[in-house]
């Protein structure tokens, strides 16, 4: 969607601030022994609490009201008998809607004791999706998004997932601009519009360059074997830059 006015931005910043907050205590929640049912539960709590719904759930009846990707897994995790053990690197990801309007917004956890280069691959995923959120702006090319994660992910000779593209959001889960790249593009001759809603969430790994499918309907896995972490923000295009709307308050 393309925010035009006061109130859908002040609505899209509730939607916003109930993801982030959900993720945020979901994360707190992780520790050794829970199951990703139980992290789960507490995020559809949580929602429920603040009048939102789950949007995996309602827009493509995902068997959860959040993902959790544990370790091989890298995204749409469904939640489960799964219990976290020291050392994982697990992702969360939660989406909501509420008042007819939509937000999204994932982050990845160690849970400790975690090696050095699980701990930089976390604190360099963040960083890329800062470098891809550092080129949005109202008139910039969309294009700018995947080719500053991917000067990042160079100089940190790292890998991004070429499969698994940021969206458009805001009456729907997913909508236009559909495939927004995270990693470098020259095909991509789309500009930004004020006001324009997307997610910026790269895929950074130690060697992983695909997802792909399992046996199971949902979960996907990375190619070549290696770990991956995903940062996601919802934000709105201004004319000054980002206005990230999924920011826990
Ligand atoms: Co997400
Ligand atoms: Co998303």
């Amino acid at each position: 969607m393309t925010v035009s006015n006061e109130n859908d931005l002040r609505a899209l910043q509730e939607i916003g601030r109930i993801v982030a907050n959900v993720l945020q205590a979901m994360g707190a929640a992780l520790e050794p022994g829970i199951t990703t049912a139980e992290l789960d539960a507490l995020g559809r709590k949580l929602l429920d609490d603040a009048g939102a719904k789950s949007a995996p759930e309602t827009s493509y009846a995902f068997p959860g009201a959040t993902c959790i990707s544990v370790n091989e897994e890298i995204a749409h995790g469904i939640p489960g008998p799964r219990r976290i053990k020291a050392g994982d690197l697990v992702n969360i990801d939660v989406s909501a809607e509420k008042g007819g309007l939509f937000a999204d917004t994932g982050a990845s956890f160690a849970v400790p004791p975690v090696t050095a280069a699980v701990e930089r691959l976390c604190r360099d995923g963040k960083r890329a999706m800062w470098a891809g959120i550092g080129a949005v702006g109202a008139g910039k090319p969309l294009a700018g998004i995947g080719n500053a994660i991917g000067e990042f992910a160079r100089k940190g000779r790292y890998t991004l997932v070429r499969n698994l593209a940021s969206h458009g959001i805001g009456r729907s889960l997913h909508e236009e601009p559909k495939e927004i790249a995270t990693w470098p593009t020259r095909s991509d001759r789309r500009m930004i519009n004020e006001g324009l809603v997307f997610t910026v969430e790269p895929f950074l790994s130690t060697g992983a360059e695909w997802a792909t499918d399992g046996e199971g309907e949902w979960v996907l896995y990375s190619e070549p074997r290696a770990p991956v972490v995903q940062y996601e923000h919802t934000l709105v295009a201004t004319r000054t830059g980002a206005l990230v709307v999924t920011l826990p308050g």
